[in-house]
């Protein structure tokens, strides 16, 4: 069978966003925020990019950041929405949006959150995808990848995970534009015997 395209992708978070959101709505990723938070200024502009159900763009809203959630998967925005508190000044606002599209104006944010999103997109994509990244980042912010360990491109279940190792996907957010401040290993934040590969970087 082919590998999945980014539809069959999209086709397996709308069958399974309420799933995922119980599952990723319960897992801690402070210790993974926590670079990123020790760069960004009180009242940061944040990109949660692929933010699912919208745990980290609630957490980030809640220290106070200005926050957008975007995602291709309305069902998984609807959660994300339904689960923000509704009138706080500073509650997550959400965009249907999906890398490298991204509807907002260059330089307007401070930083982008990716967190097991650039994951799902082909591996050639990349390129266009961080140089998305690059446009909507002011100068000196910071963007922020979390993305599976390993080789090649797999069918997660009719969902395309690619796979990278940590010089590869360094050599490629370099290439973007990006200067490197923290690129390590981190372990499982859950049951899953997977381990992540981290990137901050800079612009
Ligand atoms: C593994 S989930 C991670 C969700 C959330 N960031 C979290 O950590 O719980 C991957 C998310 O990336 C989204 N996604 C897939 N392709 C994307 C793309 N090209 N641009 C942005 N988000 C994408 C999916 O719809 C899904 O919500």
């Amino acid at each position: 069978m082919p590998l999945p395209t980014p539809d069959d992708t999209d086709a397996y978070y709308r069958r399974h966003a309420a799933d995922y959101a119980r599952r990723a709505d319960g897992i801690d990723l402070t210790p993974m925020l926590a670079p990123l938070l020790a760069a960004l200024r009180p009242g940061s502009r944040v990109l949660d990019l692929g933010c699912g159900s919208g745990r980290d763009a609630r957490y980030l809203a809640g220290l106070g950041h200005r926050v957008i959630g975007a995602d291709p998967c309305a069902e998984m925005l609807a959660l994300a929405r339904a689960a923000s508190p509704t009138g706080a000044p500073t509650a997550p606002t959400y965009v249907q949006a999906r890398v490298p599209d991204l509807p907002f104006a260059d330089a307007c944010f401070d930083a982008v959150w990716a967190c097991a999103s650039l994951l799902h997109v082909p591996r050639g994509d990349l390129p266009a995808a961080l140089a998305a990244c690059r446009r909507v980042l002011r100068p000196g912010g910071r963007l922020a990848i979390l993305v599976k360990e390993g080789d090649g491109e797999v069918d997660d279940n009719r969902r395309l995970c690619v796979l990278w190792r940590i010089d590869d996907l360094v050599a490629r957010v370099r290439a973007a534009g990006f200067e490197i401040e923290l690129a390590v290993p981190r372990p499982s934040f859950d049951e899953r015997a997977i381990t992540w590969l981290q990137v901050l970087a800079s612009c």
